[in-house]
């Protein structure tokens, strides 16, 4: 059987499951699925992309003896080879702007170009970290004003900016709270994460060097307060807790989870990564949050994964504010801004943990956040935080009676819908779903996370998807889901229309062939 898209087109497919109606073409390209020949294959002896005349390429005097002796390894190609090479390989690509990446988890969003444009200007793209501050006041403002925006934003006492990633921001709280605990000469090393957080929370935790323990979710896919609450004591360092959770819920007992764990000596991590769905209507601090980081490339827009670095600076309580890592912004009585470089905050501030990074972090991520924050302003924050969970929870109700959907019971969900592939025909499963999206012309959504839910599927739509666009997913998703029941065997070897057909996902994680060799 041939695959139908949801549009209703069904292109013809030859034995070998492609989109070809059984006509090979002699270039191996079909129409704008292209094949394309590595450089190295491409290239050939002799050819170059630029001309130097021997004049050039004669060594300046005193340097012969660096003189190559032999060819670099590069292909010989001319520069419109080269160019074309590189525009095919670009449009095997989905991108964002492209079409929707409904990955759950990960907040692929639109990236407004007046961010892009921000970030360039050469009062930004330019400074060099160690130019002198005086000529960087502009810069440092920039910094000064977002971590002004983040500390208003989640009602902390104090934010370190440098952290580069959302993890990273993970391992400054974490060492933040290790600096408190040692102020206070006490030796906890365990660190309570429960089931239904982010992988990178127990592996920053274990990176930090405690122990972790598991706390158990409820039916309904939350904290289970009553287990957490036993395992608390005098060797727990603290909580790590995911709000909104991986199941694309909010934690309600986060206040109480906070209360307990102060109560026994510890510190509450929160994993903010998901913080575009609360943004502008739950302050953490309010929470008894001691530490968050936020994924300035997640919540404030920013190109996210192979779209560019990260930023995730961590907001911190009074309690551990004067563990923060080096350097921070400062204003002086001068009114000038300073970069913090050394300890000298005073008697009883003169404990941070040290450094994190060489410089101040991100100054590319700084400008576009701020950009995307006042451009927004405080109300238009709420709303992004509105429709990114309004946008899931349609996404959620248009598809829960043709896939499970586990905690659509309790409730409306927060900015992801999570479904689950119980109830396909037997031998299908989420992996079928995930590919046949790619025939649909969408990015697939994150498969078998959490886990916490059978074959999970995470679909995170974002606040910037218009209805239409949601509607077009739905009904791709929807027939997916129908194809997946009905036990279509076309579905097994999704995708057919891209270059590359069912991989083994296995063998390329495990040995990935990532070199050339002629
Ligand atoms: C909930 C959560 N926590 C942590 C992270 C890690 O962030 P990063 O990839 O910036 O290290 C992510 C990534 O998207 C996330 O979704």
């Amino acid at each position: 059987m041939n695959a139908v898209n949801a549009a209703g087109w069904r292109p013809s497919m030859g034995d070998s499951g492609q989109a070809t109606g059984g006509v090979a073409t002699a270039s191996g390209d079909y129409g704008l699925m292209l094949e394309e020949a590595l450089s190295f294959e491409l290239g050939a002896e002799g050819k170059c992309g630029v001309d130097l005349d021997a004049a050039d390429r004669a060594p300046m005097p005193g340097l012969s003896k660096f003189l190559r002796k032999e060819a670099p390894a590069l292909p010989g190609l001319t520069e419109p080879e080269v160019v074309r090479h590189y525009t095919r390989l670009s449009r095997q690509n989905y991108a964002i702007d492209l079409g929707p990446f409904p990955l759950g988890s990960c907040t692929m969003k639109h990236n407004p170009r007046l961010n892009e444009k921000m970030a360039r200007l050469p009062g930004f793209a330019d400074v060099h970290p160690m130019q002198p501050q005086a000529t960087v006041q502009g810069a440092l403002e920039v910094i000064e004003q977002l971590a002004d925006w983040l500390i208003g934003l989640t009602g902390m006492a104090s934010v370190a900016m440098s952290p580069k990633a959302g993890a990273h921001g993970e391992l400054c709280g974490l060492l933040c709270i290790r600096a408190a605990l040692d102020a206070r000469g006490e030796e906890r090393d365990v660190v309570l994460v429960p089931e239904s957080a982010h992988g990178t929370n127990p592996a920053t935790a274990a990176f930090a060097g405690f122990k972790v323990e598991s706390i158990p979710a409820t039916p309904a896919g939350r904290v289970d307060l009553a287990a957490l609450k036993e395992k608390l004591g005098p060797h727990v360092a603290g909580v790590m807790i995911t709000n909104p959770n991986t199941c694309g819920l909010f934690e309600p007992d986060m206040k109480a989870i906070a209360d307990a764990v102060h109560e026994a000596g510890g510190y509450v991590y929160c994993d903010g990564a998901n913080f575009n769905a609360i943004v502008g209507k739950v302050r953490p601090g309010d929470l008894g949050v001691d530490a968050m980081h936020i994924n300035l490339h997640k919540t404030f827009s920013t190109p996210h994964g192979g779209g560019g670095p990260g930023a995730g600076p961590v907001v911190l309580s009074e309690a551990l504010a004067p563990f923060a890592p080096l350097p921070f912004v400062t204003r002086g009585p001068d009114g000038d801004i300073h970069l913090v470089e050394e300890e000298n905050r005073g008697e009883g501030h003169g404990r941070s943990f040290g450094r994190m990074v060489a410089f101040h972090g991100q100054m590319g991520m700084f400008t576009r956040a701020l950009t995307y924050i006042l451009s927004h302003g405080a109300d238009g924050l709420r709303q992004v935080a509105e429709d990114a969970v309004l946008n899931a929870n349609y996404v959620l109700r248009a598809c829960e009676d043709v896939l499970p959907a586990p905690f659509a019971k309790s409730g409306p969900c927060m900015h992801e819908a999570l479904f689950s592939d119980s109830g396909l025909a037997e031998g299908f499963s989420t992996l079928d779903i995930a590919k046949g999206l790619i025939d649909e012309g969408f990015h697939p959504m994150t498969v078998y996370f959490p886990l916490v839910v059978k074959g999970a599927m995470l679909v995170e739509p974002t606040e910037t998807e218009s209805k239409a666009g949601l509607d077009r997913f739905i009904a791709s998703l929807r027939s997916l889901a129908e194809r997946a029941k009905a036990g279509d065997e076309s579905l097994h070897s999704a995708p057919h229309f891209a270059p590359r057909h069912r991989l083994d996902e296995t063998q390329a994680a495990r040995k990935p062939v990532l070199v050339w060799q002629g």
